[in-house]
């Protein structure tokens, strides 16, 4: 069995999950948190430095890696783990969302979406069959569906046909997906409508996939609104396969998310914020260079284990930051990914635990108001 998912605990209050996951490269912890390698890197970081921090398992981009360097040369190295160094989990992302945020002019067709290059330009057609294909080249151990992400707001028409669209091109991936060591999750998609995200999630159970994505959230609504849709969907998604809340990464989204029975979820957020000096701590969000941290000699977060906060006090890391020195990045990309890790982990004990709800609790409590 190269791929099994066991649910270990739920939150009897909640419906918050605590599971395992089975993959060739590896059993992951759930709730997870999976940091971004876009490029087959995760920005500032080696691959060396996110075992340190526990990282489980990265994500990375088909629409990225197809345009460069393409995927003949990571199959030359011997697949996306070796190319890499990290031999870990890999998840990675269907270009579903990328052809359309990213790239130039794109024509989606029934067959596929024309789009062009944000490197050079260049013309490429990206289809179903494209991009299982791609990632079965990579060899990641979860691949997804190329999916249509639509914009919001959105109106149902435009919704009902994106959802129709993303369930045909599902379908299609299915169909040609042969690797037996890739688990290919679904997609479902459906904007902010109540019956068309039960409808695309009911096709895609129906399809029977090892596990399914909750994507077009995380893209302009508000949090109710996304915790509706997560909560429309928690009864319907099959309690044995894994749940993927994709490009969510925001802390009080992500508890709430695991209140509402998700497993998985990434974001480019940590790393992002990292670069610009915005932390993600136990006592909420705010910025490196700020003044108020020029004499300061305590740690990012008192709460976090992270090499950033073991050895360097706000006012180094806040100077580093002023002086455009590179090492004021990494550690802020470095605690950012660590506290967010620890954050699923945290949950996680709690759900085994049987104190999920307090822990919750706890966890707003300390967040919003940065008092102990
Ligand atoms: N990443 C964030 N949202 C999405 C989505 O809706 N589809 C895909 N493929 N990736 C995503
Ligand atoms: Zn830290």
């Amino acid at each position: 069995m190269m791929f099994e998912f066991r649910v270990q605990a739920v939150c009897p209050e909640t419906g918050a999950r605590a599971g395992e996951l089975v993959t060739p490269h590896g059993i992951i912890e759930t709730p997870v948190f999976m940091p971004v390698g876009t490029r087959a890197t995760v920005k500032a970081m080696s691959p060396r430095e996110m075992e340190e921090i526990e990282a489980q398992i990265v994500l990375s981009n088909t629409y990225h890696l197809y345009l460069r360097p393409g995927v003949e040369l990571i199959e030359k190295a011997g697949g996306l783990h070796r190319f890499m160094n990290w031999h870990r989990p890999i998840l990675t992302d269907s270009g579903g969302f990328q052809v359309f945020s990213l790239s130039g002019i794109n024509r989606i067709k029934e067959d596929g979406v024309e789009f062009s290059s944000h490197l050079d330009g260049s013309r490429h057609f990206m289809t179903p069959e494209l991009a299982t294909r791609v990632q079965e080249g990579l060899g990641s151990d979860i691949a997804m569906c190329f999916d249509q992400c639509v914009e919001l707001p959105c109106d149902e028409e435009t919704a009902r046909k994106s959802v129709e669209r993303t369930l045909r091109w599902a379908r299609r991936c299915k169909e040609v997906h042969r690797r037996d060591d890739q688990a290919l999750f679904g997609i479902v998609q459906g904007a902010l409508f109540d019956d068309l995200r039960k409808d695309c999630a009911r096709e895609l159970i129906a399809m029977d996939f090892p596990g399914y994505s909750i994507g077009g959230l995380s893209v302009g609504e508000s949090h109710d609104e996304m915790y509706r849709i997560l909560d429309l969907l928690n009864p319907i998604l099959p309690q044995e396969k894994p749940r993927y809340l994709m490009g969510v990464g925001f802390p009080t989204n992500l508890v709430e998310g695991v209140a509402r029975g998700v497993d998985m979820f990434d974001c480019v957020l940590p790393t992002r914020n990292g670069r610009n000096g915005t932390l993600l701590t136990s006592r909420g969000k705010f910025n490196i260079k700020h003044s108020r941290f020029e004499e300061d000699w305590g740690p990012i977060d008192p709460d976090c284990d992270c090499y950033a906060c073991r050895e360097f006090s706000k006012a180094y890391i806040r100077h580093l930051y002023r002086s455009g020195e590179m090492l004021g990045a990494r550690l802020c990309s470095w605690h950012n990914l660590r506290y967010l890790i620890s954050l699923m982990k945290g949950a996680r004990e709690a759900i085994l635990e049987g104190r999920f709800p307090q822990f919750r609790d706890r966890f707003h409590e300390l967040f919003s108001t940065g008092k102990v």
